[in-house]
Protein backbone atom coordinates (compact mmCIF):
# COMPACT_ATOMS: atom_id res chain seq x y z
CA UNK A 1 0.00 0.00 0.00
CA UNK A 2 1.05 3.55 -0.38
CA UNK A 3 1.83 5.88 3.06
CA UNK A 4 -1.11 7.32 4.74
CA UNK A 5 -1.16 10.22 3.45
CA UNK A 6 -3.58 11.51 6.49
CA UNK A 7 -0.95 10.13 8.71
CA UNK A 8 1.63 12.04 10.20
CA UNK A 9 4.26 10.13 8.28
CA UNK A 10 2.65 10.79 4.98
CA UNK A 11 4.95 13.37 2.73
CA UNK A 12 2.88 17.27 2.88
CA UNK A 13 0.46 16.98 0.33
CA UNK A 14 0.61 21.31 0.86
CA UNK A 15 4.09 21.44 -0.34
CA UNK A 16 5.56 20.10 -4.01
CA UNK A 17 8.38 18.51 -2.41
CA UNK A 18 5.56 16.49 -0.89
CA UNK A 19 4.23 16.08 -4.09
CA UNK A 20 6.39 14.74 -5.86
CA UNK A 21 7.24 12.50 -3.02
CA UNK A 22 3.39 11.19 -2.91
CA UNK A 23 4.09 10.26 -7.17
CA UNK A 24 7.12 8.45 -6.09
CA UNK A 25 5.76 6.38 -3.54
CA UNK A 26 2.77 5.48 -5.57
CA UNK A 27 4.90 4.81 -8.80
CA UNK A 28 7.38 2.39 -6.75
CA UNK A 29 3.94 1.00 -5.25
CA UNK A 30 2.45 0.63 -8.74
CA UNK A 31 5.63 -0.39 -11.16
CA UNK A 32 8.29 -1.38 -8.49
CA UNK A 33 6.88 -3.06 -5.82
CA UNK A 34 4.03 -5.14 -7.85
CA UNK A 35 7.17 -6.32 -10.26
CA UNK A 36 8.79 -7.23 -7.83
CA UNK A 37 5.58 -9.53 -6.10
CA UNK A 38 4.87 -11.06 -9.30
CA UNK A 39 8.71 -12.45 -9.98
CA UNK A 40 8.55 -15.09 -7.39
CA UNK A 41 5.27 -16.50 -8.54
CA UNK A 42 5.81 -16.74 -12.31
CA UNK A 43 8.92 -17.55 -11.68
CA UNK A 44 8.56 -20.20 -9.52
CA UNK A 45 6.20 -21.77 -13.09
CA UNK A 46 9.25 -21.21 -15.06
CA UNK A 47 7.82 -17.92 -16.90
CA UNK A 48 8.82 -14.13 -16.87
CA UNK A 49 6.65 -11.81 -15.51
CA UNK A 50 4.30 -9.31 -17.77
CA UNK A 51 7.29 -6.25 -17.23
CA UNK A 52 10.46 -8.85 -17.15
CA UNK A 53 8.68 -9.74 -20.89
CA UNK A 54 8.33 -6.25 -21.82
CA UNK A 55 11.63 -5.59 -21.03
CA UNK A 56 13.34 -8.56 -22.76
CA UNK A 57 10.75 -7.77 -26.10
CA UNK A 58 11.46 -4.14 -26.03
CA UNK A 59 14.75 -2.34 -26.80
CA UNK A 60 16.83 -1.45 -23.28
CA UNK A 61 15.22 1.72 -21.55
CA UNK A 62 13.02 2.50 -24.60
CA UNK A 63 9.41 1.21 -22.18
CA UNK A 64 7.17 4.47 -21.87
CA UNK A 65 4.61 2.93 -19.31
CA UNK A 66 0.67 3.95 -20.03
CA UNK A 67 -1.90 3.89 -17.01
CA UNK A 68 0.10 2.84 -14.09
CA UNK A 69 -2.30 4.16 -11.60
CA UNK A 70 -5.58 2.92 -13.12
CA UNK A 71 -7.26 0.45 -10.79
CA UNK A 72 -10.77 -1.29 -10.67
CA UNK A 73 -13.81 0.11 -9.62
CA UNK A 74 -15.62 -3.62 -8.79
CA UNK A 75 -17.27 -4.06 -5.34
CA UNK A 76 -18.52 -7.36 -6.17
CA UNK A 77 -17.08 -10.48 -4.18
CA UNK A 78 -15.15 -8.11 -1.69
CA UNK A 79 -13.07 -6.80 -4.96
CA UNK A 80 -12.77 -3.68 -3.32
CA UNK A 81 -10.42 -5.11 -1.06
CA UNK A 82 -8.15 -5.55 -3.05
CA UNK A 83 -7.11 -2.88 -5.87
CA UNK A 84 -3.61 -2.79 -6.70
CA UNK A 85 -2.36 -0.07 -9.06
CA UNK A 86 -2.55 -0.72 -12.91
CA UNK A 87 -4.97 -4.17 -12.52
CA UNK A 88 -3.69 -6.87 -14.42
CA UNK A 89 -1.96 -5.80 -17.79
CA UNK A 90 0.80 -3.88 -18.18
CA UNK A 91 0.83 -1.75 -21.46
CA UNK A 92 2.59 0.90 -23.09
CA UNK A 93 5.02 2.11 -25.80
CA UNK A 94 8.59 1.26 -26.57
CA UNK A 95 10.81 0.35 -29.33
CA UNK A 96 12.41 -2.62 -31.23
CA UNK A 97 15.36 -2.03 -33.61
CA UNK A 98 14.53 1.85 -32.72
CA UNK A 99 11.02 1.23 -34.43
CA UNK A 100 8.18 2.18 -32.65
CA UNK A 101 5.42 -0.25 -31.55
CA UNK A 102 2.93 -0.86 -28.68
CA UNK A 103 2.59 -3.11 -26.28
CA UNK A 104 0.62 -5.28 -23.53
CA UNK A 105 1.02 -8.00 -21.75
CA UNK A 106 -1.45 -9.72 -18.96
CA UNK A 107 -0.05 -9.81 -15.46
CA UNK A 108 -1.41 -13.41 -14.45
CA UNK A 109 -0.20 -12.03 -10.55
CA UNK A 110 -3.20 -10.44 -10.78
CA UNK A 111 -6.15 -12.01 -10.71
CA UNK A 112 -5.06 -14.68 -12.84
CA UNK A 113 -4.47 -11.92 -15.76
CA UNK A 114 -8.35 -11.53 -15.81
CA UNK A 115 -9.64 -9.38 -18.10
CA UNK A 116 -12.26 -6.51 -16.48
CA UNK A 117 -13.53 -3.59 -17.36
CA UNK A 118 -10.26 -1.97 -16.16
CA UNK A 119 -8.09 -4.13 -17.73
CA UNK A 120 -9.92 -4.23 -20.81
CA UNK A 121 -9.60 -0.47 -21.23
CA UNK A 122 -5.94 -0.37 -20.55
CA UNK A 123 -5.37 -2.94 -23.67
CA UNK A 124 -8.08 -0.24 -25.95
CA UNK A 125 -6.37 2.49 -24.95
CA UNK A 126 -2.81 1.07 -26.20
CA UNK A 127 -5.14 -0.32 -29.43
CA UNK A 128 -6.52 2.65 -30.34
CA UNK A 129 -3.24 4.29 -29.96
CA UNK A 130 -1.40 2.42 -32.12
CA UNK A 131 -4.08 2.58 -34.48
CA UNK A 132 -3.74 6.38 -34.66
CA UNK A 133 0.19 6.10 -34.75
CA UNK A 134 0.28 4.21 -37.21
CA UNK A 135 2.44 1.32 -35.55
CA UNK A 136 2.77 -2.62 -34.39
CA UNK A 137 0.98 -3.91 -32.33
CA UNK A 138 2.18 -6.62 -29.27
CA UNK A 139 -0.33 -8.57 -27.12
CA UNK A 140 1.13 -10.77 -24.59
CA UNK A 141 -0.96 -13.07 -23.59
CA UNK A 142 -1.58 -14.75 -19.62
CA UNK A 143 -5.19 -14.69 -18.47
CA UNK A 144 -7.81 -16.76 -16.87
CA UNK A 145 -10.10 -14.66 -19.74
CA UNK A 146 -13.06 -12.95 -18.94
CA UNK A 147 -12.98 -11.62 -14.50
CA UNK A 148 -15.74 -13.73 -13.42
CA UNK A 149 -16.59 -11.00 -10.62
CA UNK A 150 -17.29 -9.09 -13.39
CA UNK A 151 -19.75 -10.54 -15.37
CA UNK A 152 -21.52 -8.80 -18.27
CA UNK A 153 -18.66 -5.35 -18.44
CA UNK A 154 -15.95 -8.38 -18.69
CA UNK A 155 -17.59 -9.48 -21.98
CA UNK A 156 -18.51 -6.42 -23.25
CA UNK A 157 -14.57 -5.52 -23.71
CA UNK A 158 -13.89 -8.73 -25.39
CA UNK A 159 -15.95 -6.90 -27.62
CA UNK A 160 -14.54 -3.73 -28.30
CA UNK A 161 -11.16 -5.36 -28.18
CA UNK A 162 -12.10 -7.98 -31.57
CA UNK A 163 -13.62 -5.10 -33.20
CA UNK A 164 -10.51 -3.17 -32.75
CA UNK A 165 -8.75 -6.25 -33.89
CA UNK A 166 -10.69 -5.84 -36.77
CA UNK A 167 -10.46 -2.70 -37.54
CA UNK A 168 -6.68 -2.95 -37.00
CA UNK A 169 -6.85 -5.92 -39.75
CA UNK A 170 -4.80 -4.66 -42.31
CA UNK A 171 -4.03 -1.32 -41.03
CA UNK A 172 -1.27 -2.28 -38.43
CA UNK A 173 0.74 -5.40 -38.09
CA UNK A 174 -0.58 -7.38 -34.94
CA UNK A 175 1.42 -10.21 -33.04
CA UNK A 176 0.03 -12.37 -30.05
CA UNK A 177 2.19 -14.02 -28.15
CA UNK A 178 0.37 -16.37 -26.20
CA UNK A 179 2.57 -17.14 -22.53
CA UNK A 180 -0.03 -18.96 -20.18
CA UNK A 181 -3.39 -19.71 -20.77
CA UNK A 182 -6.10 -17.95 -23.03
CA UNK A 183 -9.19 -19.55 -22.56
CA UNK A 184 -12.82 -19.18 -23.55
CA UNK A 185 -13.71 -16.41 -26.26
CA UNK A 186 -10.61 -14.92 -25.25
CA UNK A 187 -8.97 -16.99 -27.49
CA UNK A 188 -10.65 -14.85 -30.07
CA UNK A 189 -8.49 -11.86 -30.08
CA UNK A 190 -4.86 -13.72 -31.02
CA UNK A 191 -7.27 -15.40 -33.48
CA UNK A 192 -7.96 -12.08 -35.40
CA UNK A 193 -4.72 -11.07 -34.88
CA UNK A 194 -2.03 -11.60 -37.86
CA UNK A 195 0.88 -13.79 -35.86
CA UNK A 196 0.20 -16.24 -33.55
CA UNK A 197 3.79 -17.31 -31.29
CA UNK A 198 3.27 -19.83 -28.34
CA UNK A 199 5.57 -21.48 -26.15
CA UNK A 200 6.21 -24.99 -25.72
CA UNK A 201 4.39 -26.57 -22.55
CA UNK A 202 3.34 -23.08 -20.82
CA UNK A 203 1.00 -21.47 -23.13
CA UNK A 204 -2.76 -23.17 -24.22
CA UNK A 205 -5.13 -21.95 -26.21
CA UNK A 206 -8.84 -23.36 -26.02
CA UNK A 207 -12.48 -22.30 -26.28
CA UNK A 208 -14.07 -24.86 -24.18
CA UNK A 209 -11.76 -26.39 -21.74
CA UNK A 210 -10.95 -30.11 -20.71
CA UNK A 211 -13.42 -30.06 -17.70
CA UNK A 212 -15.93 -29.00 -19.73
CA UNK A 213 -15.87 -31.52 -22.88
CA UNK A 214 -15.81 -34.15 -20.52
CA UNK A 215 -18.89 -33.22 -18.93
CA UNK A 216 -20.26 -32.54 -22.79
CA UNK A 217 -18.81 -34.95 -25.11
CA UNK A 218 -17.12 -37.62 -22.75
CA UNK A 219 -13.99 -36.83 -24.65
CA UNK A 220 -10.67 -37.15 -22.03
CA UNK A 221 -8.05 -34.71 -22.69
CA UNK A 222 -5.49 -32.91 -21.15
CA UNK A 223 -5.15 -29.03 -21.06
CA UNK A 224 -1.78 -29.37 -22.87
CA UNK A 225 -2.74 -32.15 -25.50
CA UNK A 226 -6.31 -30.15 -26.46
CA UNK A 227 -4.87 -26.74 -26.80
CA UNK A 228 -1.03 -26.29 -26.29
CA UNK A 229 1.68 -24.88 -28.70
CA UNK A 230 2.36 -28.41 -30.47
CA UNK A 231 -1.05 -28.62 -31.15
CA UNK A 232 -2.03 -25.29 -32.26
CA UNK A 233 1.57 -25.58 -34.47
CA UNK A 234 1.11 -28.86 -35.96
CA UNK A 235 -2.57 -29.88 -35.95
CA UNK A 236 -5.00 -26.48 -35.69
CA UNK A 237 -2.78 -24.02 -37.71
CA UNK A 238 -3.99 -21.10 -35.05
CA UNK A 239 -0.09 -20.99 -34.36
CA UNK A 240 2.71 -19.40 -36.32
CA UNK A 241 5.86 -20.33 -34.18
CA UNK A 242 6.58 -23.19 -31.37
CA UNK A 243 8.82 -21.47 -29.49
CA UNK A 244 10.94 -23.37 -27.04
CA UNK A 245 10.63 -20.74 -24.29
CA UNK A 246 9.79 -17.45 -23.60
CA UNK A 247 12.94 -15.79 -24.97
CA UNK A 248 12.52 -17.41 -27.85
CA UNK A 249 9.22 -16.62 -28.55
CA UNK A 250 10.07 -12.91 -27.71
CA UNK A 251 13.33 -12.84 -30.12
CA UNK A 252 10.93 -14.25 -33.22
CA UNK A 253 8.52 -11.77 -32.07
CA UNK A 254 11.28 -9.13 -32.88
CA UNK A 255 12.65 -11.28 -35.73
CA UNK A 256 9.06 -10.60 -37.36
CA UNK A 257 9.09 -6.83 -36.79
CA UNK A 258 12.13 -6.28 -38.50
CA UNK A 259 10.18 -7.44 -41.90
CA UNK A 260 7.15 -5.55 -41.23
CA UNK A 261 6.20 -2.00 -42.28
CA UNK A 262 5.01 0.39 -39.75
CA UNK A 263 1.63 0.21 -41.12
CA UNK A 264 -0.22 -0.24 -44.43
CA UNK A 265 0.69 3.67 -45.89
CA UNK A 266 4.32 3.14 -44.97
CA UNK A 267 7.20 0.72 -46.38
CA UNK A 268 9.14 -2.48 -44.98
CA UNK A 269 12.44 -1.86 -43.49
CA UNK A 270 15.02 -2.20 -46.40
CA UNK A 271 18.43 -1.79 -45.86
CA UNK A 272 21.01 -0.94 -48.24
CA UNK A 273 21.93 -3.90 -50.39
CA UNK A 274 24.75 -3.67 -52.96
CA UNK A 275 24.05 -7.31 -54.93
CA UNK A 276 26.18 -9.02 -56.94
CA UNK A 277 24.53 -8.96 -60.58
CA UNK A 278 26.67 -11.78 -61.95
CA UNK A 279 26.06 -15.60 -61.58
CA UNK A 280 27.79 -16.55 -58.55
CA UNK A 281 29.45 -20.04 -57.87
CA UNK A 282 26.65 -20.54 -55.46
CA UNK A 283 24.07 -19.32 -57.64
CA UNK A 284 25.14 -22.13 -59.91
CA UNK A 285 24.67 -24.95 -57.02
CA UNK A 286 21.20 -24.68 -58.20
CA UNK A 287 21.46 -26.47 -61.46
CA UNK A 288 22.21 -29.48 -59.76
CA UNK A 289 19.37 -29.30 -57.17
CA UNK A 290 16.23 -30.84 -59.15
CA UNK A 291 16.92 -34.54 -59.22
CA UNK A 292 16.30 -36.06 -63.19
CA UNK A 293 13.82 -38.31 -61.97
CA UNK A 294 10.73 -36.57 -61.79
CA UNK A 295 9.36 -38.17 -58.45
CA UNK A 296 12.29 -37.70 -56.45
CA UNK A 297 11.87 -35.16 -54.17
CA UNK A 298 14.49 -31.82 -53.03
CA UNK A 299 14.33 -29.20 -50.43
CA UNK A 300 12.54 -25.92 -51.74
CA UNK A 301 14.03 -24.18 -49.04
CA UNK A 302 17.53 -24.70 -50.48
CA UNK A 303 16.27 -22.70 -53.47
CA UNK A 304 15.03 -19.95 -51.26
CA UNK A 305 17.94 -19.66 -48.94
CA UNK A 306 20.09 -19.37 -52.42
CA UNK A 307 17.80 -16.33 -53.65
CA UNK A 308 17.26 -14.42 -50.42
CA UNK A 309 19.95 -12.22 -49.05
CA UNK A 310 22.67 -13.97 -46.57
CA UNK A 311 20.40 -16.84 -46.85
CA UNK A 312 18.47 -15.34 -44.12
CA UNK A 313 15.09 -16.67 -44.55
CA UNK A 314 12.18 -16.41 -41.12
CA UNK A 315 9.88 -19.16 -41.77
CA UNK A 316 6.24 -18.48 -40.55
CA UNK A 317 3.97 -21.63 -39.40
CA UNK A 318 6.95 -24.02 -40.37
CA UNK A 319 5.32 -27.33 -38.48
CA UNK A 320 1.61 -26.62 -40.00
CA UNK A 321 1.03 -28.01 -43.74
CA UNK A 322 4.49 -28.02 -44.19
CA UNK A 323 3.65 -29.22 -47.79
CA UNK A 324 3.94 -25.55 -48.72
CA UNK A 325 6.35 -23.26 -47.32
CA UNK A 326 5.67 -19.32 -46.26
CA UNK A 327 7.94 -16.73 -44.76
CA UNK A 328 9.92 -13.97 -45.17
CA UNK A 329 13.56 -13.00 -46.60
CA UNK A 330 14.92 -9.91 -48.07
CA UNK A 331 15.82 -9.24 -51.62
CA UNK A 332 18.38 -6.30 -51.87
CA UNK A 333 17.91 -5.14 -48.75
CA UNK A 334 13.73 -5.15 -48.94
CA UNK A 335 11.88 -7.49 -47.33
CA UNK A 336 9.59 -10.06 -49.64
CA UNK A 337 7.22 -12.70 -48.84
CA UNK A 338 8.12 -16.23 -50.18
CA UNK A 339 5.29 -19.03 -50.74
CA UNK A 340 6.82 -22.39 -51.90
CA UNK A 341 5.42 -25.65 -52.74
CA UNK A 342 7.94 -28.17 -50.42
CA UNK A 343 8.31 -31.42 -52.81
CA UNK A 344 9.91 -32.87 -49.95
CA UNK A 345 6.37 -33.50 -47.81
CA UNK A 346 3.64 -35.07 -49.70
CA UNK A 347 4.93 -34.53 -52.95
CA UNK A 348 4.49 -30.63 -52.50
CA UNK A 349 0.07 -31.67 -53.18
CA UNK A 350 -1.76 -28.93 -52.47
CA UNK A 351 -4.44 -29.52 -49.19
CA UNK A 352 -6.96 -27.37 -47.57
CA UNK A 353 -4.21 -26.38 -44.45
CA UNK A 354 -1.77 -25.46 -47.48
CA UNK A 355 -4.15 -23.46 -49.22
CA UNK A 356 -5.66 -21.68 -46.19
CA UNK A 357 -1.69 -21.32 -44.65
CA UNK A 358 -0.81 -19.68 -48.34
CA UNK A 359 -3.74 -17.46 -48.51
CA UNK A 360 -3.81 -15.56 -45.04
CA UNK A 361 -0.01 -15.18 -46.11
CA UNK A 362 -0.49 -13.58 -49.49
CA UNK A 363 -3.41 -11.15 -47.80
CA UNK A 364 -1.01 -9.95 -45.28
CA UNK A 365 1.58 -9.57 -47.70
CA UNK A 366 -0.51 -7.50 -50.07
CA UNK A 367 -2.24 -5.78 -46.99
CA UNK A 368 1.28 -4.30 -46.01
CA UNK A 369 2.40 -3.58 -49.47
CA UNK A 370 5.24 -6.66 -49.28
CA UNK A 371 6.06 -8.37 -52.69
CA UNK A 372 5.46 -11.72 -53.26
CA UNK A 373 7.61 -14.65 -54.58
CA UNK A 374 6.04 -17.27 -55.54
CA UNK A 375 8.16 -20.98 -56.27
CA UNK A 376 6.12 -23.58 -58.05
CA UNK A 377 6.76 -27.49 -57.37
CA UNK A 378 3.24 -28.79 -57.61
CA UNK A 379 1.94 -32.01 -58.96
CA UNK A 380 -1.52 -30.93 -57.84
CA UNK A 381 -4.33 -30.78 -55.62
CA UNK A 382 -4.35 -33.73 -52.87
CA UNK A 383 -7.48 -36.34 -54.14
CA UNK A 384 -9.82 -38.31 -51.48
CA UNK A 385 -13.06 -37.79 -49.87
CA UNK A 386 -11.65 -36.42 -46.86
CA UNK A 387 -10.43 -33.44 -48.87
CA UNK A 388 -13.60 -32.96 -50.83
CA UNK A 389 -15.99 -33.54 -48.20
CA UNK A 390 -13.62 -31.29 -45.93
CA UNK A 391 -14.37 -28.74 -48.22
CA UNK A 392 -11.44 -28.20 -50.47
CA UNK A 393 -13.51 -26.45 -53.15
CA UNK A 394 -15.03 -23.83 -50.89
CA UNK A 395 -11.28 -23.44 -48.57
CA UNK A 396 -9.07 -23.97 -51.82
CA UNK A 397 -11.00 -21.46 -53.70
CA UNK A 398 -9.26 -18.69 -50.65
CA UNK A 399 -6.07 -19.00 -52.31
CA UNK A 400 -7.14 -18.07 -56.02
CA UNK A 401 -9.25 -15.39 -54.69
CA UNK A 402 -6.12 -14.16 -52.33
CA UNK A 403 -3.93 -14.34 -55.51
CA UNK A 404 -6.21 -12.92 -57.48
CA UNK A 405 -7.35 -9.78 -55.33
CA UNK A 406 -3.38 -9.25 -54.48
CA UNK A 407 -2.00 -5.97 -56.34
CA UNK A 408 1.91 -6.24 -54.71
CA UNK A 409 4.21 -7.18 -57.13
CA UNK A 410 4.04 -10.84 -57.78
CA UNK A 411 6.94 -12.88 -58.95
CA UNK A 412 6.37 -16.48 -60.05
CA UNK A 413 9.31 -19.37 -61.16
CA UNK A 414 8.12 -22.33 -61.96
CA UNK A 415 10.70 -25.32 -61.00
CA UNK A 416 9.49 -28.03 -61.41
CA UNK A 417 5.62 -29.23 -61.91
CA UNK A 418 2.63 -26.87 -62.37
CA UNK A 419 -0.02 -29.13 -62.95
CA UNK A 420 -3.50 -28.75 -63.71
CA UNK A 421 -5.94 -25.99 -61.25
CA UNK A 422 -2.61 -26.15 -58.85
CA UNK A 423 -1.00 -24.27 -61.53
CA UNK A 424 -3.50 -21.50 -61.86
CA UNK A 425 -3.43 -21.22 -57.81
CA UNK A 426 0.00 -20.84 -57.56
CA UNK A 427 0.57 -17.07 -58.61
CA UNK A 428 -0.07 -18.20 -62.79
CA UNK A 429 0.11 -14.79 -65.23
CA UNK A 430 -3.73 -15.37 -66.01
CA UNK A 431 -4.40 -15.07 -61.83
CA UNK A 432 -2.45 -11.33 -62.41
CA UNK A 433 0.80 -12.29 -61.35
CA UNK A 434 3.53 -9.59 -63.08
CA UNK A 435 6.27 -11.57 -63.96
CA UNK A 436 6.59 -15.36 -64.59
CA UNK A 437 9.78 -17.87 -65.39
CA UNK A 438 10.12 -21.37 -65.38
CA UNK A 439 13.30 -23.33 -65.56
CA UNK A 440 14.16 -25.69 -67.90
CA UNK A 441 13.10 -28.70 -65.73
CA UNK A 442 9.68 -27.13 -65.45
CA UNK A 443 6.33 -29.29 -66.42
CA UNK A 444 3.46 -27.11 -66.76
CA UNK A 445 -0.07 -29.03 -68.42
CA UNK A 446 -3.21 -30.24 -67.01
CA UNK A 447 -2.33 -33.61 -65.78
CA UNK A 448 0.93 -35.72 -65.02
CA UNK A 449 2.73 -37.95 -67.85
CA UNK A 450 1.36 -40.82 -65.98
CA UNK A 451 -2.28 -39.88 -65.46
CA UNK A 452 -2.48 -38.14 -69.23
CA UNK A 453 -1.09 -41.53 -70.57
CA UNK A 454 -3.77 -43.34 -68.62
CA UNK A 455 -6.38 -41.31 -69.97
CA UNK A 456 -4.85 -40.70 -73.62
CA UNK A 457 -3.27 -44.01 -74.50
CA UNK A 458 -6.04 -46.41 -72.53
CA UNK A 459 -6.32 -48.44 -76.18
CA UNK A 460 -2.68 -47.93 -76.71
CA UNK A 461 -1.79 -49.33 -73.77
CA UNK A 462 -4.40 -52.46 -73.78
CA UNK A 463 -3.16 -53.13 -77.10
CA UNK A 464 0.63 -53.40 -76.02
CA UNK A 465 -0.67 -56.02 -73.06
CA UNK A 466 -2.68 -57.79 -75.97
CA UNK A 467 0.52 -58.69 -77.70
CA UNK A 468 2.71 -59.34 -74.56
CA UNK A 469 4.88 -55.99 -74.83
CA UNK A 470 6.34 -55.02 -71.04
CA UNK A 471 3.49 -52.50 -70.40
CA UNK A 472 5.31 -50.33 -67.61
CA UNK A 473 7.73 -49.90 -70.46
CA UNK A 474 5.49 -48.34 -73.06
CA UNK A 475 3.34 -46.40 -69.99
CA UNK A 476 6.97 -44.65 -69.66
CA UNK A 477 7.67 -44.08 -73.57
CA UNK A 478 4.01 -42.29 -73.39
CA UNK A 479 4.93 -40.18 -70.46
CA UNK A 480 7.98 -38.73 -71.22
CA UNK A 481 6.83 -38.27 -74.70
CA UNK A 482 3.82 -36.40 -73.49
CA UNK A 483 5.71 -34.62 -71.01
CA UNK A 484 8.32 -33.37 -74.11
CA UNK A 485 5.33 -32.31 -76.45
CA UNK A 486 2.45 -30.98 -73.97
CA UNK A 487 4.32 -29.89 -70.90
CA UNK A 488 7.31 -28.44 -71.89
CA UNK A 489 7.75 -25.05 -70.40
CA UNK A 490 8.61 -23.43 -73.97
CA UNK A 491 5.35 -24.48 -75.38
CA UNK A 492 4.26 -21.98 -72.41
CA UNK A 493 6.60 -19.61 -73.05
CA UNK A 494 5.74 -19.00 -77.02
CA UNK A 495 2.43 -18.33 -75.93
CA UNK A 496 3.66 -15.65 -73.27
CA UNK A 497 2.26 -17.38 -70.70
CA UNK A 498 5.93 -17.47 -69.27
CA UNK A 499 7.67 -14.04 -69.38
CA UNK A 500 11.26 -16.17 -69.57
CA UNK A 501 12.57 -19.54 -68.91
CA UNK A 502 16.01 -19.55 -66.81
CA UNK A 503 19.11 -21.38 -65.87
CA UNK A 504 18.02 -22.44 -62.01
CA UNK A 505 21.62 -20.15 -61.61
CA UNK A 506 19.85 -17.62 -62.86
CA UNK A 507 17.34 -17.40 -60.48
CA UNK A 508 18.54 -14.83 -57.70
CA UNK A 509 19.56 -12.16 -60.01
CA UNK A 510 16.47 -12.55 -62.14
CA UNK A 511 14.27 -12.08 -59.47
CA UNK A 512 16.30 -8.96 -58.11
CA UNK A 513 15.74 -7.38 -61.62
CA UNK A 514 12.08 -8.35 -61.44
CA UNK A 515 11.12 -6.85 -58.23
CA UNK A 516 13.56 -3.97 -58.89
CA UNK A 517 11.30 -3.63 -62.41
CA UNK A 518 8.30 -3.96 -60.58
CA UNK A 519 8.69 -1.55 -57.31
CA UNK A 520 6.84 1.26 -59.41
CA UNK A 521 3.72 -0.81 -59.60
CA UNK A 522 0.44 0.69 -59.32
CA UNK A 523 -2.49 -1.63 -59.35
CA UNK A 524 -5.93 -0.79 -58.15
CA UNK A 525 -9.27 -2.96 -58.07
CA UNK A 526 -12.75 -1.89 -58.46
CA UNK A 527 -14.52 0.33 -56.15
CA UNK A 528 -16.73 -1.82 -53.90
CA UNK A 529 -17.30 -2.36 -49.91
CA UNK A 530 -15.65 -5.53 -49.62
CA UNK A 531 -15.58 -8.67 -51.50
CA UNK A 532 -17.08 -11.75 -50.22
CA UNK A 533 -13.75 -14.19 -49.74
CA UNK A 534 -14.71 -17.88 -49.52
CA UNK A 535 -14.60 -18.77 -45.95
C1 LIG B 1 -11.16 -13.93 -12.05
C2 LIG B 1 -9.51 -15.50 -12.09
C3 LIG B 1 -9.93 -15.94 -13.35
C4 LIG B 1 -11.03 -15.28 -13.96
C5 LIG B 1 -8.26 -17.11 -12.75
N1 LIG B 1 -8.49 -16.27 -11.76
N2 LIG B 1 -9.13 -16.94 -13.74
N3 LIG B 1 -10.14 -14.51 -11.44
N4 LIG B 1 -11.62 -14.28 -13.27
N5 LIG B 1 -11.46 -15.61 -15.17
C6 LIG B 1 -7.76 -16.16 -10.49
C7 LIG B 1 -7.93 -17.35 -9.59
O1 LIG B 1 -9.10 -17.20 -8.82
C8 LIG B 1 -6.67 -17.26 -8.75
O2 LIG B 1 -6.87 -16.25 -7.80
C9 LIG B 1 -5.66 -16.74 -9.72
O3 LIG B 1 -6.39 -16.14 -10.78
C10 LIG B 1 -4.80 -17.83 -10.32
O4 LIG B 1 -5.68 -18.86 -10.82
P1 LIG B 1 -5.43 -20.40 -10.52
O5 LIG B 1 -6.67 -21.10 -10.89
O6 LIG B 1 -4.91 -20.56 -9.13
O7 LIG B 1 -4.27 -20.70 -11.55
P2 LIG B 1 -4.00 -22.03 -12.36
O8 LIG B 1 -4.14 -23.22 -11.51
O9 LIG B 1 -2.70 -21.79 -13.06
O10 LIG B 1 -5.15 -22.11 -13.45
C11 LIG B 1 -5.28 -21.12 -14.48
C12 LIG B 1 -6.61 -21.25 -15.22
C13 LIG B 1 -7.76 -21.31 -14.18
C14 LIG B 1 -6.57 -22.54 -16.05
C15 LIG B 1 -6.72 -20.10 -16.17
O11 LIG B 1 -7.61 -20.20 -13.32
C16 LIG B 1 -9.09 -21.21 -14.84
O12 LIG B 1 -9.60 -22.20 -15.34
N6 LIG B 1 -9.68 -20.01 -14.78
C17 LIG B 1 -10.99 -19.80 -15.36
C18 LIG B 1 -10.91 -19.83 -16.86
C19 LIG B 1 -12.21 -19.49 -17.50
O13 LIG B 1 -13.11 -20.34 -17.63
N7 LIG B 1 -12.39 -18.19 -17.77
C20 LIG B 1 -13.55 -17.69 -18.41
C21 LIG B 1 -13.43 -18.03 -19.88
S1 LIG B 1 -14.75 -17.40 -20.78
P3 LIG B 1 -6.18 -16.32 -6.34
O14 LIG B 1 -6.76 -15.13 -5.64
O15 LIG B 1 -6.57 -17.63 -5.77
O16 LIG B 1 -4.71 -16.20 -6.61
C22 LIG B 1 -14.20 -15.97 -21.33
C23 LIG B 1 -15.18 -15.28 -22.16
C24 LIG B 1 -14.51 -14.27 -23.06
O17 LIG B 1 -13.13 -15.56 -21.12
C25 LIG B 1 -15.61 -13.67 -23.85
C26 LIG B 1 -15.19 -13.21 -25.17
C27 LIG B 1 -16.33 -13.24 -26.10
Amino acid sequence: MSEDLNSADGPDLSSTAGKIRDLQNRYHEAVVASGEAAIAKQHAKGKLTARERIEELLDPGSFVELDEFVRHRTHAFGMDAKRPYGDAVVSGTGTINGRQVAVYAQDFTVFGGSLGEVAGEKIIKVMDLALRIGVPIIGILDSGGARIQEGVVALGKYGEIFRRNTAASGVIPQISIIMGPAAGGAVYSPALTDFVIMVDKTSQMFVTGPDVIKTVTGEDVGMEELGGALTHNTRSGVAHYLAEDEHDALGYARALIGFLPDNNMSDAPAYDADPILETTDEDRELNTLIPDSANQPYDVKTVIEHVVDDGDFLEVQPLFAPNIVIGFGRVEGRPVGIIANQPSQMAGTLNIEAGEKASRFVRFCDAFSIPILTLVDVPGYLPGTDQEWTGVIRRGAKLLYAYAEATVPLVTVILRKAYGGAYIVMGSKQLGADINLAWPTAEIAVMGGQGAVNILYRGEIKNAEAAGQDVNEVRTRLANEYTYNVASPFLAAERGELDGIIEPAATRVSVVKALRTLRTKRASLPQKKHGNIPL
